[in-house]
């Protein structure tokens, strides 16, 4: 039985690789694919949704445009790492098929109260229709399945300032929101996603299928590479909202551990940031013991009363990286060969 899955987006172009995953994958039910503000503007991201669909065999999936901007912080984009289209140097011609009439917040909650216990929610973008879905409908919050969120720096320092994930920086608030809201998140985070990689010779490989499809992943891919080689000295590029998608259909790929997350979002000096809680020994990095004196069940004077939450999200801490790479690759090269 497919998974009924939600794909929230700010496409972007590992929200488009994600995209082409969902409609690859038979355990993945695409219900529709919500857009809002964050790697390019919501116009743009709703446009790059249409163009990506319109490159597959399910070109009538549902695209709905949500919120354009955070909550309270000024729109932030990433033009430098997905281009200006965002999209990189991928040009799409313009979609047949024109957005869904209905607000992504709406189709969030209708989708999660006509199937109560059954809906996915791939959250890999600001969680702006999320936090304002939840507060429109607070049922969803138990109502919904699983809500999986590709978000968030937990001991690394974070991909757009040194303190913050790009997802929770754009929207910190909504991130609040979303992680009080008390939906069974599973959350992966940067830590994680930085390391799982696309190599050029990997789309090298790709691209010997003559398809549209390895024509635009070669294209948006080529830009999206020259700026983890610029900016991280990485041999490829991070394929964060895959890693997130994967999670709905393969969790097997993971090791979690319970963490209580709550996001920064009253400082402008620290907006964004990740601060876990200390919700159980083995939720934190080694690193935490020492300084905690765990391991020799030492508290330093009075950290005994820290308030210790109770966890709000399973937090991935390993993936099989390896593994994933080789599913991604699969899958795509068998969509690819479909349309070629
Ligand atoms: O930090 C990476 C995340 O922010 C990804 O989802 C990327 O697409 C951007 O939205
Ligand atoms: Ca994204």
């Amino acid at each position: 039985m497919p998974r009924r899955i939600i794909l929230d987006t700010d496409p972007g172009i590992d929200d488009a690789l994600a995209i082409l995953l969902a409609l690859a994958s038979p355990e993945v039910e695409l219900a529709g694919i919500t857009v809002t503000g964050g790697n390019c503007t919501l116009d743009d991201g709703v446009r790059n949704a249409l163009g990506v669909v319109a490159l597959t065999p399910a070109p009538a999936t549902p695209v709905h445009a949500g919120v354009a901007l955070p909550l309270l912080r000024p729109p932030f984009t990433a033009p430098e790492t997905h281009g200006d289209s965002g999209l990189g140097y991928a040009r799409l011609d313009p979609a047949p098929q024109p957005p869904a009439a209905e607000h992504a917040v709406d189709m969030i909650i209708r989708e999660i109260l006509a199937h109560p216990g059954e809906i996915t929610l791939v959250a890999v973008a600001p969680l702006t229709n999320l936090a304002l879905a939840v507060r429109k409908q607070p049922r969803i919050a138990e109502l919904v399945g699983e809500v999986i969120i590709m978000g968030g720096a937990v001991s690394v320092d974070g991909n757009t300032t040194h303190q913050a994930e790009f997802n929770f920086f754009v929207d910190p608030h909504a991130a609040q929101i979303v992680l009080s809201s008390g939906m069974p998140i599973t959350l992966v985070p940067w830590d994680i996603t930085s390391k799982v990689l696309l190599t050029g010779a990997q789309v090298a490989q790709l691209r010997l299928i003559d398809s549209p499809i390895t024509r635009f992943v070669a294209e948006a891919t080529r830009f999206y590479i020259e700026f983890h080689e610029l900016c991280f000295g990485f041999s490829g590029c991070s394929l964060n909202d895959p890693v997130a998608l994967a999670l709905a259909f393969a969790p097997e790929l993971a090791r979690t551990v319970p963490m209580h997350i709550a996001v920064e979002h009253a400082s402008e000096l620290t907006a964004g940031r990740t601060v876990v809680g200390y919700a159980g020994s083995t939720a934190l990095p080694p690193s935490a013991h020492d300084m905690l004196g765990w391991d020799t069940g030492r508290w330093p004077h009075g950290w005994s009363r820290v308030h210790r939450p109770a966890a709000n999200a399973q937090v991935v801490v390993e993936f099989d990286s390896e593994r994933f790479v080789a599913i991604f690759l699969e899958r795509i090269t068998q969509l690819a060969r479909g349309t070629n």
